[in-house]
């Protein structure tokens, strides 16, 4: 079965087709229908479905959007630009969570809704894990907890600090001053609070193959989708980069939650009912902008 075929009796010739796609799959034939290049097809189209989402005839039937994967957009349920800017300027990471599970049918939409972020020739990247196990949540504070202290006294460590500044002049006093940072984690600690999660019933980790190029960036364009996705639920979360960086120090973190040792952990969202609302929102630092 070829990948792509044009039904000549719909196709209406408007070369809308021809384009938008971004591999050049399609090609003009002039007042006539597209040609489409069958010969490259397989080799260098990216599944993006632009063809099948534009033509205004039903007219492409490409193998991989077969009936029930090409759904028309419901204009009604579109919200305005203003609604979009307050929305985005109204969202806040949450770090107070109410005693309470997120069901998992909400989990479940969350990450329907992640995957439709943009990724890299939409090789769609990104895995997911679903922390809710309350004894796996606490080892995973723990194991970040104990790299956030191993950090600390790496940094009050006299060689490393002069090591610092002989080899990142410019960002020694930054990194060194997180030495203090590190040691208020510790202290909470040890006093039995849970800076690292802030008791959320969810934690999502957001994986995958650490040789695909960009996989990192698509994890977190996918995990930013969770994030404002999981507002609109009324629930609450923020973005848990110490964990995630603590899974790249230490393997463990990995191994409690079956991640292969050949993907890497690229984004955590905790997530749970929030204890606050805010009413305003507060300005950001001005964008710093060159026009060229
Ligand atoms: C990290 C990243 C890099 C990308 N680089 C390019 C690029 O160089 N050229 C391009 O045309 N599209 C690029 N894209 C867009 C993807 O091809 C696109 O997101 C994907 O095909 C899915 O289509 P959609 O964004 O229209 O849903 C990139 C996307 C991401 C996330
Ligand atoms: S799915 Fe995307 S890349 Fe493939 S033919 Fe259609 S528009 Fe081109
Ligand atoms: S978008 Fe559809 S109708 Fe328009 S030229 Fe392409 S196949 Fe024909």
């Amino acid at each position: 079965m070829p990948r792509i075929t044009i039904n000549q009796d719909l196709c209406n010739k408007c070369n809308s087709c021809v384009e938008v796609c971004p591999a050049e799959i399609f090609a003009s034939n002039k007042e006539d229908i597209p040609i489409f290049m069958d010969s490259i097809a397989d080799e260098f189209c990216i599944s993006c479905g632009h063809c099948v989402a534009i033509c205004p005839k039903n007219a492409i039937n490409h193998k991989n959007f077969q009936e029930g994967q090409v759904t028309p957009i419901k204009k009604e349920l579109i919200p305005s630009s203003d609604q979009i800017k307050e929305i985005l300027r109204s969202i806040r990471s949450i770090r107070e969570f109410k005693d309470k599970p997120v069901e998992k049918e909400l989990i479940e939409k969350i990450i329907d809704v992640a995957r439709f972020a943009p990724s890299a020739t939409n090789f769609q990247t990104t895995e997911y894990v679903v922390v809710q196990n309350k004894e796996v949540l606490t080892k995973i504070i723990n194991l970040t907890y104990s790299y956030l202290a191993k950090m600390s006294k790496l940094l009050h460590n006299q060689i490393v600090s002069s090591l610092i500044r002989i080899v990142l002049p410019k960002n020694a006093k930054e990194i060194i001053s997180y030495r203090q940072k590190f040691d208020r984690y510790v202290k909470a600690y040890k006093l039995g609070k849970d800076k690292i999660l802030y008791n959320a019933p969810v934690l999502i980790l957001f994986h995958a193959d650490k040789k695909t190029p960009f996989a990192d960036v698509n994890a977190n364009l996918a995990l930013h989708n969770a994030y404002v996705y999981c507002w609109s639920l009324g629930l609450g979360s923020f973005y848990t980069g110490f964990v995630v960086q603590a899974s790249h120090y230490n393997t463990e973190i990995k191994r409690l939650v079956s991640i292969s040792t050949s993907n890497k952990i690229y984004g955590g969202l905790a997530i749970g009912y929030p204890k606050v609302k805010y009413n305003k929102w507060v300005e950001r630092k001005k964008p710093r902008i060159k026009w060229v």
